[in-house]
C-alpha cells in the first residue's frame, strides 16, 4: 500500500453515470473513510449511520477517531455539496451503488463474529432497493455469508457483489484511494458482470495502480481474513523469534532484517516487540478459527490459536520483565507509560496491548502514569483507574522506570538527555524496538528490549 501523500484536489474521476449516487450505510471507520474516499473519487455520495452523535459529527466534517486527513477531506466533501449524512435508510433511495460498511466485533463471550450489524443494515437496504441496483459488501465477514445474504438482494432485482477492504488505521485515505488490489466476489451470469462493470467505473482512477481481482463471493471473503491471518502470523512468527533471541542470545532486530532482505520473506509486519491489537486482527483470527470449525476445517486453522497465543504472552511477558526490573517490589514503583493506542497515528484503543500493559501493573500496585498525543480520552474513559499525563515529560517525573509501549514518533524522537533528568532511575523497556538504543544509552539510560541483549549502565 503506498503511504506517499495524498493530493487535495479531486481525482481525475469517471463518473458512475450523470445523476448516480453512492451510498456507505456504517459510517464507522470503515464507512467514514469510504464515504469520504468516494466523493474524492467525484461520486455523490450519502453515509448512512443510526447513531445520532456519529452522524451529525460527520455533517460538521468532524470524524468520531483520529485518522490523519479525514477531517479535512470529510471538510472538502462537505463543502462541494456531494457529500452528507443521514440517520434515515430512506435517504439512500436514489443512489444505485449501497457499499454495506457496518462493523463486525467479536461476539460476546465466544470467538465467532457478531454479524447483527450486518444483517440488520442489509435488511434495511432491502425496505429501499430499487431493481438494478448493486449493494457492495465490505464488511470483514465468515465466508459464506454473502451468499447468505445474495439471495435476499437478488429477490428485490439487485446484485450483491464482494468488495473487502484492506486499510489500515492511520492510513486509511492512502491504503483506500492508492490501495494494492481491489478485490471483487460477484456471482456468475450478466447480473454479476454488469456489477462488476459498476464497481469498476465507481473506483475509477484508483484500478489505474490497483490490479482489479474479480473471483466469486468466498474467495473475495476468504482474501480479507487470510490476509489478516497472515500478518498476525507473521508478527507472532517473529515474536517467537524474540523468545528464542532472548534464550540464545541473538539479535531479534538484526534477524528481522537480515530475513527481510529475503523478497520471498519481505521487512514489513516483522517488527518484533509487544504484538498485535486492535478492531482487526485479534478478533479476525479468532472469528476465521471459528468458522473453519463450523466448516469442519478446525485443524486447517489450529496454528492460529498458537498465533493468538504467543501474541498474549507478549503483553505478560512485558509485564514480568518490569517486574524482574523493579527487583519484584512493583507496589508503590512509578511506572511511566508512552502510549495507550494499540498503534501510532491512532487513537483506537480497542484490544491495545499498550493499555492492557498498563492495566496489569496497575492491578500490582504500581503507579501508573499514562500518556499518548491522541488515544489519552479514550484511554481515560476506559481506564480511569490510571493516572494520564499531558507529556512525556510529565509522565516521566519521579518514574523508576520508562515504558515505550507505542511507537508515536513524539516518543522515538525524545531527546534521552533532556527525559533522564526528570526521572528517578534511567530505565527504559523498549518494548516496540522502536528507541535509538545506542543514543539512550550514550546518555546514561539502561535499555531493555525484546528479543535483544539489555544495554547501558
Ligand atoms: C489491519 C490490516 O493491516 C489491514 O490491512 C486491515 O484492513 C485491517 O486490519 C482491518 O481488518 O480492517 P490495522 O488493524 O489498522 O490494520 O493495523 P496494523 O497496521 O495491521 O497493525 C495491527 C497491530 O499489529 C498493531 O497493534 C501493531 O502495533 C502490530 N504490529 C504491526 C506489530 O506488532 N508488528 C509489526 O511488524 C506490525
Amino acid at each position: 500500500m503506498s503511504t506517499g501523500p495524498l493530493s487535495t484536489g479531486p481525482l481525475h474521476a469517471r463518473p458512475l453515470q450523470a445523476g448516480s449516487r453512492v451510498s456507505v450505510v456504517g459510517c464507522g471507520y470503515l464507512g467514514a473513510v469510504h464515504a469520504a474516499a468516494m466523493v474524492q473519487l467525484g461520486h455523490t455520495v450519502v453515509g448512512i449511520d443510526p447513531d445520532l452523535d456519529r452522524s451529525a459529527g460527520l455533517a460538521r466534517g468532524e470524524a468520531p477517531f483520529y485518522e490523519p486527513g479525514l477531517d479535512a477531506m470529510l471538510r472538502a466533501g462537505l463543502a462541494s455539496g456531494r457529500l452528507c449524512f443521514s440517520r434515515d435508510i430512506a435517504d439512500a433511495r436514489d443512489a444505485t451503488l449501497h457499499f454495506l460498511c457496518v462493523g463486525t466485533p467479536q461476539a460476546q463471550g465466544r470467538l465467532a463474529a457478531d454479524l447483527s450489524f450486518v444483517h440488520s443494515a442489509v435488511d434495511d437496504l432491502l425496505r429501499i432497493l430499487k431493481p438494478g441496483d448493486v449493494v457492495a459488501g465490505k464488511s470483514t465477514v465468515p465466508v459464506g455469508t454473502a451468499a447468505g445474504i445474495a439471495d435476499q438482494v437478488a429477490a428485490r432485482g439487485g446484485t450483491l457483489v464482494w468488495n473487502p477492504e484492506f486499510l489500515r488505521e492511520g492510513f486509511a485515505l492512502p491504503d483506500t484511494l492508492r490501495p494494492d488490489r481491489v478485490v471483487v466476489g460477484v456471482p456468475d451470469g450478466p447480473d454479476g458482470e454488469r456489477a462488476r462493470d459498476l464497481l469498476a467505473a465507481a473506483y475509477g482512477p484508483v484500478l489505474d495502480t490497483a490490479p482489479l481481482i474479480v473471483t466469486d463471493y468466498a474467495t473475495a471473503e476468504l482474501v480479507k481474513v487470510a490476509a489478516n491471518a497472515f500478518l498476525a502470523t507473521k508478527i507472532s512468527f517473529i515474536n517467537a523469534m524474540a523468545d528464542l533471541c532472548e534464550l540464545a542470545g541473538g539479535d531479534v532486530v538484526q534477524l528481522a532484517e537480515a530475513l527481510g532482505h529475503d523478497s520471498r520473506i519481505g521487512r514489513r509486519f516483522l517488527q518484533a516487540g509487544l504484538g498485535f491489537g486492535g478492531g482487526c486482527l485479534p478478533k479476525d483470527i479468532r472469528a476465521f478459527m471459528h468458522r473453519a470449525g463450523e466448516l469442519g476445517a478446525d485443524q486447517a486453522l489450529t496454528f492460529l490459536s498458537e498465533v493468538d497465543a504467543i501474541n498474549t504472552r507478549r503483553r505478560l511477558k512485558t509485564v514480568a520483565m518490569v517486574e524482574e526490573w523493579l527487583d519484584h517490589r512493583v507496589l508503590g514503583a512509578r511506572v511511566a507509560v508512552l502510549g495507550a493506542a494499540f498503534k501510532p497515528d491512532s487513537d483506537d484503543i480497542r484490544d491495545s496491548p499498550a493499555l492492557a500493559v498498563a492495566e496489569a501493573l496497575h492491578l500490582r500496585g504500581a503507579e501508573v502514569v499514562v500518556t499518548d498525543p491522541r488515544a489519552r480520552a479514550n484511554a481515560q474513559r476506559r481506564s480511569p483507574q490510571l493516572r494520564y499525563a499531558d507529556s512525556a515529560e510529565e509522565a516521566a517525573t519521579d518514574a523508576d522506570v520508562v515504558l515505550l509501549l507505542t511507537e508515536w514518533r513524539d516518543f522515538v524522537e525524545l531527546d534521552p538527555e533532556v527525559l533522564g533528568k526528570v526521572t528517578a532511575r534511567q530505565r527504559v523497556l523498549d518494548a516496540r524496538n522502536a528507541l535509538d538504543r545506542d543514543a539512550w544509552s550514550a546518555a546514561g539510560w539502561e535499555v531493555r528490549c525484546p528479543g535483544r541483549a539489555p544495554v547501558g549502565a
